[in-house]
């Protein structure tokens, strides 16, 4: 009998495939091509992935044909309007993040949601666009495209768009301005309906655990410092994220030893306001791994 195999379906292609894949890569599963450009195997764990689009990534997971799946949460919630997506979601993964806005040609009078009323919007999330025209109760005529739309105000197929953006590049050449945030969006972690079965739940818990690890650790530090004692409070609020930092004695009595694990970014700002506030010999080191 051969042995079952967890399958987690990924982007082939497009803004998440690739971070998809470090995510992968930094859990330690070894993915090589299989037979096809469909199917990635894990050489060191019984795991396939299955690399797909991801408009197809929801449906896939929801039919038990993958039990987990990476893909953004703009197309899960376009894909599922009315599912209650915490219960499929098992983590937010960090990365990808991006939003969906309403956004109109530079030279248009925007005084808020009325001002689209009765206008022709285009978007590739009909759905998403629905549900934020009728809790901001106006209607207006969505018009669905598969891409470009960006273009669509320009050919004079729609006054204004609902399109995802990123670094804002895209609007910006376009001539059009962003004017209401409708969804905020990173890649999500889903689970299957079905998942774990039983006999795969031994992998399914060592891949969530693993995801949940390389998530935390991504952008955390370590940071270690020698601070006096008489600022010791105000130091440790400096610390960016720090849950309770360890705190030690030095041979000099006025002086502590600081280390705490930080989960955010350390800028040269707090390093300059720590050294004001006193620290010196501040090391802030990457953090390779973490099981929280
Ligand atoms: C999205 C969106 C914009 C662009 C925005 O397209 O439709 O075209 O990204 O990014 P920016 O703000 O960084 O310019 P995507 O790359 O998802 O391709 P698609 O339109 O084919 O889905
Ligand atoms: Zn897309």
């Amino acid at each position: 009998m051969t042995e079952p195999r967890l399958r987690i379906a990924v982007q082939k292609s497009g803004r998440l495939a690739e971070r998809s894949l470090e995510l992968i890569t930094g859990a330690g599963l070894r993915a090589i091509r299989g037979a096809n450009e469909l199917l990635y195997r894990v050489e060191n764990h019984p795991i396939d992935l299955l690399r797909v689009r991801d408009d197809d990534i929801p449906t896939f997971v929801d039919d038990n044909v993958a039990e987990l799946g990476i893909v953004g949460y703009n197309v899960l919630k376009e894909h599922f309007p009315d599912k209650d997506l915490e219960e499929i979601i098992v983590m937010r993964l960090g990365f990808g993040k991006c939003t969906l806005k309403l956004a109109v040609p530079v030279n248009f009078d925007y005084q808020g949601p009325k001002s689209v009323a009765g206008k022709r919007i285009a978007t590739s999330y009909p759905n998403i666009l629905k549900q934020w025209l009728s809790d901001n109760g106006i209607t207006a005529e969505v018009i669905e495209m598969r891409g470009g739309v960006e273009v669509a105000p320009r050919m004079h197929i729609a006054d204004a768009i609902c399109d995802l953006v990123s670094t804002g590049t895209t609007l910006e050449v376009n001539n059009l301005k962003p004017v209401e945030l409708v969804l905020k969006s990173e890649a999500v972690l889903i689970k299957a309906p079905h998942a774990p079965q039983p006999d795969l739940a031994h992998i399914y818990d060592m891949v969530v655990r693993r995801f949940d690890g390389v998530t935390k650790s991504t952008g955390a530090k370590y940071v270690m410092m020698n601070a006096p004692r008489d600022h010791l409070d105000e130091i440790i609020n400096l610390i960016p994220g720090s849950g309770s930092p360890t705190i030690m004695n030095l041979v000099d009595p006025s002086m502590v030893a600081v280390h705490a694990v930080c989960d955010e970014s350390v800028f040269w700002e707090t390093l300059d306001r720590l050294k004001a506030a006193g620290a010196s010999a501040i090391l802030v080191l990457p953090i390779e791994k973490m099981m929280p």
